[in-house]
């Protein structure tokens, strides 16, 4: 087990990267939320999308599928906690990092969870490489392939970039780490589990309030995919400015103030505040946005006795969350975390095992 880091640096974002590939399939989406929606929901009809090898999307997954890699992850999660040294199960596959936007939690548990595994990890961003160049992101990918790795993890600010891989891909599997405002499947999978383990186990029945910059969300896309395939309810709520249009074709209920989406909800999911939708006038500012929209104590005592709170990071603290409810007792934002890896550990060994291949040069694309 080794890990190469290649660069690990802030990337700029867009042309030059994605949308320089050309033609219709070069779909780096700048549209509204709406219409990144029905374009996600369709690619996610394709072959790639139902390719074992590949992980793009919750929507789309049946029932069985998540709860398997509930379990899957919760095996997984008994395991790490003991303790023992590394296995092997990804003993000779190269698990490639490409993280074309910041990450911390993500990016890490993924290095974390292949190393346990016993693969060998190698962490790329695009500072410093040669996609600043104009080399386009599939070619990039084509060289990690042609070097032999097994998976290639890929967070991109463009929706629909790890689905679009997976199309042009042979043999290495896509897992998606977070794609413009699409899905970040695998932090879907950590809330599953992390509400799982608050609801002992029960979906049917119970329900999630989710508060922020909906239309923005890939965070909420995947969980509203997710809690609604498990018979969970999911309400929305946040400023007019950043819900997307029919949002209620996601499945989820809309709340017209943050009262009342909490009102006796089992959950309640704190999205981040992204700097740059005030900077653009979606938001008056900070302030407004706690005074309007942020989870308070006061706040709280809205939801059922039992109920939880979740954010997939980082924290905005004073504006989505106050501090005593970041750190408070309802507070499950560790946990997530700590169930990323375990999540991460389950995603790989599925995408790894519908891949299994030798390391190295395969004789095909060598001989190219
Ligand atoms: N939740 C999440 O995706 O966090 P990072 O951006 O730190 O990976």
């Amino acid at each position: 087990m080794t890990t190469t880091v290649v660069h690990a640096a802030p990337t700029p974002y867009g042309a030059g990267i994605f949308s320089n590939v050309g033609g219709p399939e070069a779909f780096a989406l700048a549209g509204t939320p709406g219409a990144v929606m029905s374009r996600a929901a369709a690619d996610l009809d394709d072959r790639a999308a139902t390719d074992g090898r590949h992980l793009l999307g919750l929507e789309g997954m049946t029932r069985d599928e998540l709860l398997g890699l509930l379990a899957a992850a919760k095996r997984e999660r008994a395991w790490l906690a003991q303790g023992e040294p590394n296995r092997t199960d990804l003993a000779g596959m190269t698990v490639v990092l490409a993280f074309i936007e910041d990450s911390t939690r993500t990016r890490t548990s993924f290095e974390i969870a292949a190393q346990r595994l016993g693969a060998n990890v190698v962490v790329f961003s695009s500072a410093a490489s040669s996609l600043n160049k104009g080399e386009t992101l599939l070619d990039t990918v084509r060289l990690f392939e042609a070097m032999g790795s097994a998976l290639v993890v890929v967070r991109h600010p463009s929706s629909g970039a790890p689905v679009w891989l997976a199309r042009q891909l042979d043999r290495m599997g896509v897992i998606n780490a977070g794609d413009g405002m699409h899905e970040h499947p695998t932090q879907g999978l950590l809330d599953l589990l992390t509400l799982q383990d608050a609801w002992e186990g029960r979906f049917e029945g119970r329900r999630l309030a989710i508060v922020g910059d909906i239309g923005h969300s890939r965070v909420a896309r995947s969980a509203i995919a997710g809690l609604t395939t498990l018979g969970a309810r999911v309400t929305v709520c946040g400023p007019a400015t950043l819900l997307p249009a029919e949002v209620e074709l996601l499945g989820c209920d809309v709340a017209d103030n943050i009262e009342d989406a909490l009102a006796g909800a089992d959950a309640a999911m704190a999205l981040r505040l992204q700097n740059e939708r005030m900077e653009k006038g979606l938001l008056p500012s900070s302030g407004e946005y706690a005074r309007v929209w942020g989870l308070s104590p006061e706040r709280l005592t809205l939801l059922a006795p039992h109920a939880v709170v979740l954010h997939p990071g980082p924290v905005n603290r004073g504006v989505e969350l106050a501090h005593e409810v970041a750190d408070g007792l309802r507070a499950r934002i560790l946990a997530q975390v700590a169930n990323g890896v375990a999540v991460r550990c389950a995603v790989l060994r599925r995408c790894a095992d519908a891949t299994r291949r030798p390391h190295g040069f395969t004789s095909d694309v060598a001989a190219r």
